[in-house]
């Protein structure tokens, strides 16, 4: 709701910003072959539509109805850019792979972060995409596995055992937390949720606010939210710096900020513990929202799916018992999680964290014969391709199945983690978070939604409107989880 306010605000206080600028901008285009479609209302646009269609989470009929109308190139505005529309496989290769668009940030964001893989462009980008990538790597993820495992429990015994509702949405987001801080922060991590737990909420609040530093505004919040986990966190860099001078570089640890310094004094990179401090955010933003929409939406689409949930108890129970009771769950256990991994991408397919990619364009740039000119932006939505039916038979059915085959998901056409150079470097942290909270949940829980069709929005990140409340039984009071 507030979102909407501060968008309206957006849209009205940069028509009277740019207005001057655009329209004197718009006349030199004559020359080019710009897509269909039209600009609507100067600056403006279509930002109220799309805005009320995200709002009721109908965007993907907007997109359609563009589509139809237009074509798959078009041209429309939105926030104060004009913006060229692309759809189908083609275009989610072009927008990943042209070396001629990049990522978009909002202004706030850019703000917020300053200077992390977010918000960095050219060689800096590719140092610290490199070692964040390394970070998250599949070698490296399994070494946090019982980290994750630890965490998981110790949030699902704490906020969900012993209640007979649970408001999943919050509690998701507490958890997907709690556990990239665990991992980020190592030996900190308790005191760092502790602290300031809700300045990483505030922090997540602030991205698409309206960038003007006023108190008590959502983008003043997280200002300060920021400033805040900066000087928590300088004071952890140094510690680190310290230990590190005194056992010689030599370490075991697995936290973020060691693995930032030590790759530093090795000369990888050159970033200062300021960048690191950075990154640590970026890759906390990064994890937190998008996570704790999967477990939302996979937990919502359990209710709703008898079968779903009976074939992921079996596979559940089934490594359960293969292992003695009360050991963590290893890397091998999750890589056994295959039908749930299914759940997991079916989820991600049906309601995908992040709805869309949003470059720019740094020159005039052609495409399908169209011209694209330098500085409008280029979007295009995940639901476009997710849910077309030339690519997923009965794209509204909610089927794991589907993904039994990989081959016949065609190129380009299922992109939850985007792709390309700037494609997500979570996807394996995603991937064994969301089946260790499964497992857990799954084994030791069955739920009712108390809305049964509970509406969503898209804020952006797809959000049930009341945080999907659910009636909570223990499956098996004998469960013995060995927390
Ligand atoms: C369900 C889970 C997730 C989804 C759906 C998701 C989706 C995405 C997408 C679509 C992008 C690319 C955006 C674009 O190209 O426009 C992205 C980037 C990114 N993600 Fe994820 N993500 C998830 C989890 C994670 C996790 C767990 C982490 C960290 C542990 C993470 C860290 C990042 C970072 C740092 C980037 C920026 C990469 C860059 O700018 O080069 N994500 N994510
Ligand atoms: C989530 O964490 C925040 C901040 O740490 C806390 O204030 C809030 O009560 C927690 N919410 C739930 C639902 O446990
Ligand atoms: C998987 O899908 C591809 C493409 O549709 C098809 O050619 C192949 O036979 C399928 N494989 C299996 C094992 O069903």
């Amino acid at each position: 709701m507030f979102l909407m306010a501060f968008m309206i605000l957006l849209a009205a206080l940069l028509a009277v910003v740019v207005l001057h600028r655009v329209t004197k901008r718009h006349s030199s285009y004559s020359a080019y072959n710009l897509p269909p479609g039209n600009l609507g209302i100067p600056v403006i646009g279509q930002t109220f539509s799309l805005l009320q269609a995200l709002r009721t989470n109908t965007d993907h009929q907007w997109f359609r109805t563009r589509i139809n109308e237009y074509g798959l190139v078009s041209k429309m505005s939105v926030l104060g850019s004009p913006t060229v529309l692309l759809a189908g496989p083609a275009a989610n290769h072009f927008i990943f792979a042209s070396e001629d668009l990049i990522l978009t940030q909002t202004r706030a964001l850019r703000s917020l972060l300053r200077r992390s893989i977010l918000t960095l462009t050219g060689d800096e980008l590719k140092q610290v995409r490199s070692a964040v990538q390394g970070y998250l790597r599949p070698e490296m993820v399994r070494r946090y596995v019982h980290k994750m495992d630890e965490e998981v429990r110790r949030q699902i015994k704490l906020n969900w055992v012993g209640r007979d509702t649970v408001t999943v949405l919050p509690m998701a987001r507490n958890l997907t937390l709690a556990v990239i801080c665990s991992v980020v922060f190592g030996e900190d991590a308790a005191a760092m949720v502790e602290a300031h737990g809700s300045d990483f909420q505030l922090l997540g609040d602030a991205i698409l606010s309206f960038p003007v530093n006023i108190p008590f505004t959502r983008f003043g919040k997280g200002m300060k939210a920021s400033a805040n986990i900066r000087k928590a966190m300088r004071r952890i860099v140094q510690r680190r710096e310290e230990s590190l001078l005194h056992q010689g570089f030599v370490v075991s640890s697995t936290d973020f900020i060691t693995y930032m310094l030590v790759l530093r004094s090795k000369r990888v990179h050159s970033l200062t513990s300021e960048d690191i401090v950075d990154n640590v955010m970026g890759i906390i933003i990064g994890a937190h929202g998008t996570t704790s929409a999967l477990i939302t939406f996979m937990i919502r689409q359990l209710a709703n799916e008898p079968d779903v949930l009976a074939r992921i108890t079996e596979e559940q129970d089934h490594i359960a018992d293969s292992k003695g009771t009360g050991n963590a769950l290893t890397w091998e256990d999750v890589s056994r999680m295959k039908y749930t991994w299914r759940v997991a991408m079916e989820t991600l397919r049906i309601a995908p964290p992040v709805f869309g990619s949003f470059r720019t364009a740094t020159k005039d740039i052609q495409y399908q014969g169209y011209q694209i000119p330098k500085g409008w932006k280029v979007f295009a939505a995940q639901s476009i391709t997710h849910l077309d039916s030339r690519f997923f038979n009965e794209p509204t059915k909610f089927n794991p199945c589907r993904f039994e085959n990989r081959s016949s998901i065609p190129p380009y056409s299922f992109l939850p983690f985007g792709g390309g150079p700037r494609m997500c470097p979570g996807t394996e942290f995603t991937r064994v978070e969301s089946m260790v909270v499964m497992h857990y949940i799954v084994r030791q829980f069955r739920w009712r939604l108390r809305h049964k069709d509970e509406p969503c929005m898209k804020d952006p990140k797809p959000t049930p409107i009341f945080g999907l409340p659910v009636q909570l039984e223990l499956r098996n009071p004998s469960t013995n989880l060995g927390a």
